[in-house]
């Protein structure tokens, strides 16, 4: 597992709860959407990942994956069941903040897909349109904001296909209960 100075407030929250939660590794919805979609062969990156099923079933589908996220202990319970599944070699997890791992455009053009779920972080969200390869997905869920005044971690239905970059599709926009999701194409 790699390691690169993650936020350490966000980390002992988040370790806490992941300690006291039991996972599901269930995959997200977006998973499914993005594959029905189609996607350009190559590895994705998933940002604050936790301990995602999501990673799980891209990794069973014979991706390779990387999950990134602030806690160490959700990484931890991640890996194992990788490894328990026999997916350990196709997931790599690094204990880093998104988007400082991604400043500097180290990761420009590389994923077929970029991923995240339940994040909102806007600087995470701008490196990782760049980080899509040519083609590639970006998919993003994040908490809704509905009413004045703004909330920390959220935002208003829209506003992700509003901050892409130009030559972005979006394929999908949808409100759901109680977020907001995204799914566009890079171009190719
Ligand atoms: C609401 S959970 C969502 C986890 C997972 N994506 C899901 O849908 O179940 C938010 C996740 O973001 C991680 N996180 C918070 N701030 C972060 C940051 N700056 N960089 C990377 N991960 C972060 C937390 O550790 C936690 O795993």
């Amino acid at each position: 597992m790699g390691d690169a100075e993650p936020a350490a407030a966000d980390r002992n929250r988040w370790n806490e709860r992941y300690a006291a939660r039991r996972p599901s590794f269930d995959p997200h919805p977006l998973v499914a959407s993005a594959v029905a979609a189609g996607l350009p062969g190559g590895p994705v990156l998933e940002l604050a990942g936790g301990r995602s099923g999501s990673a799980l079933a891209l990794a069973a589908e014979g991706r390779a994956v990387t999950v990134v996220d602030v806690s160490d202990v959700a990484l931890a319970q991640l890996r194992d069941e990788a490894v328990r599944r026999g997916l350990g070699p196709r997931v790599d997890c690094v204990c880093a903040d998104a988007a400082r791992l991604l400043a500097g455009g180290a990761h420009a053009g590389r994923w077929a897909l970029v991923l995240a779920t339940r994040f909102w972080d806007e600087p995470a969200f701008a490196a990782a349109a760049s980080a899509v390869a040519p083609g590639g997905l970006l998919a993003w869920e994040a908490l809704r904001q509905d009413e004045a005044p703004a909330r920390r971690y959220r935002i208003r239905h829209g506003g992700l296909s509003a901050r892409l970059p130009a030559g972005f599709t979006v394929l999908a926009e949808w409100a759901t209960d109680p977020t907001t999701r995204l799914l566009a194409r890079a171009p190719g």
